[in-house]
C-alpha cells in the first residue's frame, strides 16, 4: 500500500446547493458529507492522502483535521484557487506534491475519489484497485435508472472511449445509462502527463478529470461496473443530499438488525460511527450521533438524543432525553426529559430524572436525582438521595467552582446549595435549605428560618381585612 495514494476533490463550490457553506461540510446524519469517501478510502487500506482544497478551504481542513479515525493517515491539504475543473484539481494537487519537501518518490498508483459520493465504499475502492492491474487507468461506473446530470461511459466494441458530461452530451449520448462515479484508480506517470495535456473545450470552460481516459491506450483504459448502482451517486443538491441521507440511513438501519439490534421503526437517525450490541433495544424516534455506543440489553426509548454517549448494559434512557458527551453505566436510568450536558457520568444503577439538568457531575453508583434537579460541576456520592427541585448553584457570575456530596447523603427538597459546598457521608439536609457552608458527616444541617405558629391569628386577620375592605 505504500505505492498508493489517494487525491480527493474537495475544492469546489457547490453552486448547486446554494448555500454559503462548503458543499462537503454539509451535513448527513451528523457527520461532514467529505467525512464519508474519506472513510471508505480508508476502510480500503489507503492511508495517504491529498486532499485538494480551495472554496471554504480553512473550514474543511479543519473538518478533515478534527476526524480521529485518519490519525494515522498521512495527509497533505493542496489549495485550488480558482477553481478551474476536477482535472485542474488533479493538477494542482500533482504539483503541490511534488513541490513538498521530502516527496521524492510519489506514490505509483493513485485512487481519485470526488469528496461529495457518499455512497462510495471500501468494497468498491477495493475492486477499483485490483481491476487497475495491466491498465493505466480503471473508473468507477454503474448502470442506473436515471443517468441525468452524470458523465456518460461512452463504449465502442466493448472497449471505454471516454467520457462525455451531460452537459457536453448529445441525444445518442444521453441514452447511456452506465455513468461515472468519480472514482478512478490511475498509474501515476500517465496521470502525471494526462492532466497537463487537458484542455477546456467544452460547455463548462472546465478542465475534466475524465478527459484523461482517451489519452491511455485502448488496451489500457477500463471500467469498473460497481456491485451497488448507488456508489455513483453524488450530492450537488439539498435534494440529493436528503435523498442520500435516506439511503445512508437505510443502510445502516439494515446492518444493525442484521447485527440483533431491535430498532422499531423507520424514523430513526443513527450516524455511520455509531456501534450497537445485538440485544439493544431502539425505539422510534431516536437520534444516535457521533461516537455513541449502545451496550446490549439498554432500552433507548423514544425521541432521546444522544450524541457521544456511552450507554452500558441494561441501562435505560428514557423518552425526550438530550445527551451528549456522557457515559451512562450499567443498569442506569436517565430521563424521561432529562439533559446530561458534556462530561456527565452516571456510575452503574444511578438514576436520575424526571426533568433533571446535569452537567459534569459524576452521579455514583446507586445515587439518585428523580425529579426537576440541577446537577453542575459536582460529584455525588454513592447512594446519595437528591430531594425534588434542588439546584447546584455552581456558578458565582465569574467562575464554576466544584462541589463534593458524599456517599449516603440524603439532600432535602427544594435545597440550594451554593457552590463550592462540601457535604460529607450521611450527612441530612433538611428541606429547604441553603448551604453555604461545609457539612460534617452524620450532621443534620438546617439552613432555612425556624417556622412560627400564631395562634387564632389567621381568623382575626381575615376578620381586619373584610373590614378595611368595606
Ligand atoms: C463529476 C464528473 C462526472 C461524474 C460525477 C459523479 C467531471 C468533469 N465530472 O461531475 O463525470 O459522473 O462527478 O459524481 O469530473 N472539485 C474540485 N475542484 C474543481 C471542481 C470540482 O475540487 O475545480 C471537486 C468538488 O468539490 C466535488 C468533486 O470535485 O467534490 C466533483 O465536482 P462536481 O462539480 O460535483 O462534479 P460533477 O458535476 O458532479
Ligand atoms: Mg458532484
Amino acid at each position: 500500500m505504500n505505492d498508493l495514494g489517494a487525491i480527493v476533490l474537495a475544492a469546489g463550490k457547490g453552486t448547486r446547493m446554494r448555500s454559503p457553506r462548503s458543499k462537503l461540510l454539509h451535513p448527513l446524519l451528523g457527520e461532514y458529507l467529505v467525512y464519508y469517501p474519506l472513510r471508505a478510502l480508508y476502510d480500503a487500506g489507503v492511508r495517504r492522502l491529498v486532499i485538494v482544497v480551495g472554496h471554504g478551504a480553512d473550514e474543511v481542513r479543519a473538518a478533515i483535521a478534527g476526524m480521529a479515525f485518519l490519525s494515522d493517515a498521512k495527509i497533505d491539504f493542496v489549495v485550488q484557487e480558482p477553481q478551474r475543473g476536477t482535472g485542474h484539481a488533479v493538477q494542482v494537487a500533482l504539483d503541490g506534491i511534488s513541490a513538498l519537501e521530502g516527496v521524492k518518490a510519489p506514490p505509483r498508483e493513485w485512487v481519485i475519489a470526488c469528496g461529495d459520493s457518499p455512497h462510495l465504499d471500501d468494497k468498491a475502492i477495493a475492486r477499483l484497485i485490483e481491476a487497475r492491474r495491466g491498465a493505466k487507468v480503471v473508473v468507477l461506473a454503474a448502470r442506473v435508472a436515471d443517468p441525468t446530470g452524470y458523465g456518460r461511459m461512452i463504449e465502442e466494441s466493448g472497449r471505454l472511449e471516454r467520457i462525455v458530461e451531460h452537459k457536453d452530451a448529445n441525444e445518442r449520448e444521453r441514452a447511456v445509462n452506465v455513468v461515472n462515479a468519480g472514482a478512478y484508480a490511475v498509474e501515476h506517470a500517465f496521470l502525471s502527463a494526462a492532466v497537463k495535456a487537458l484542455q477546456p473545450k467544452n460547455a463548462q470552460n472546465e478542465l475534466y478529470l475524465t478527459d484523461i481516459v482517451p489519452a491511455a491506450p485502448a488496451a489500457e483504459r477500463k471500467l469498473c461496473v460497481a456491485d451497488a448502482p448507488e456508489c455513483v451517486l453524488g450530492v450537488n443538491s439539498q435534494h440529493e443530499l436528503m435523498r442520500s441521507t435516506a439511503l445512508v440511513q437505510a443502510a445502516i438501519v439494515r446492518r444493525w438488525h442484521e447485527g440483533g439490534v431491535t430498532i422499531e421503526a423507520e424514523d430513526v437517525t443513527i450516524g455511520p460511527r455509531v456501534t450497537i450490541d445485538p440485544g439493544a433495544f431502539i425505539q422510534r424516534g431516536v437520534t444516535l450521533l457521533g461516537a455513541t455506543h449502545v451496550s446490549a440489553a439498554a432500552v433507548i426509548e423514544h425521541h432521546a438524543h444522544l450524541d457521544n454517549v456511552r450507554v452500558a448494559e441494561g441501562a435505560r434512557v428514557r423518552a425526550f432525553t438530550y445527551a451528549e458527551d456522557s457515559e451512562i453505566g450499567p443498569r442506569a436510568q436517565v430521563g424521561p426529559v432529562s439533559r446530561l450536558r458534556s462530561g456527565s457520568v452516571l456510575e452503574e444503577g444511578a438514576e436520575v430524572g424526571n426533568f433533571c439538568e446535569v452537567k459534569k457531575t459524576r452521579v455514583k453508583a446507586k445515587a439518585k436525582a428523580h425529579h426537576v434537579s440541577y446537577l453542575g460541576d459536582a460529584e455525588i456520592g454513592s447512594g446519595t438521595n437528591i430531594g425534588a427541585g434542588t439546584i447546584i448553584c455552581n456558578y458565582n457570575g465569574f467562575t464554576k467552582p466544584f462541589s463534593r456530596i458524599g456517599a449516603d447523603v440524603f439532600i432535602g427538597s427544594n435545597s440550594t446549595l451554593v457552590a463550592p459546598v462540601n457535604i460529607e457521608d450521611r450527612a441530612y439536609v433538611a428541606a429547604g435549605s441553603v448551604i453555604t457552608e461545609p457539612v460534617p458527616s452524620d450532621a443534620l444541617a438546617l439552613g432555612r428560618a425556624r417556622q412560627t405558629n400564631k395562634d387564632g391569628y389567621a381568623k382575626e386577620l381575615k376578620e381586619r381585612l373584610k373590614k378595611d375592605k368595606k
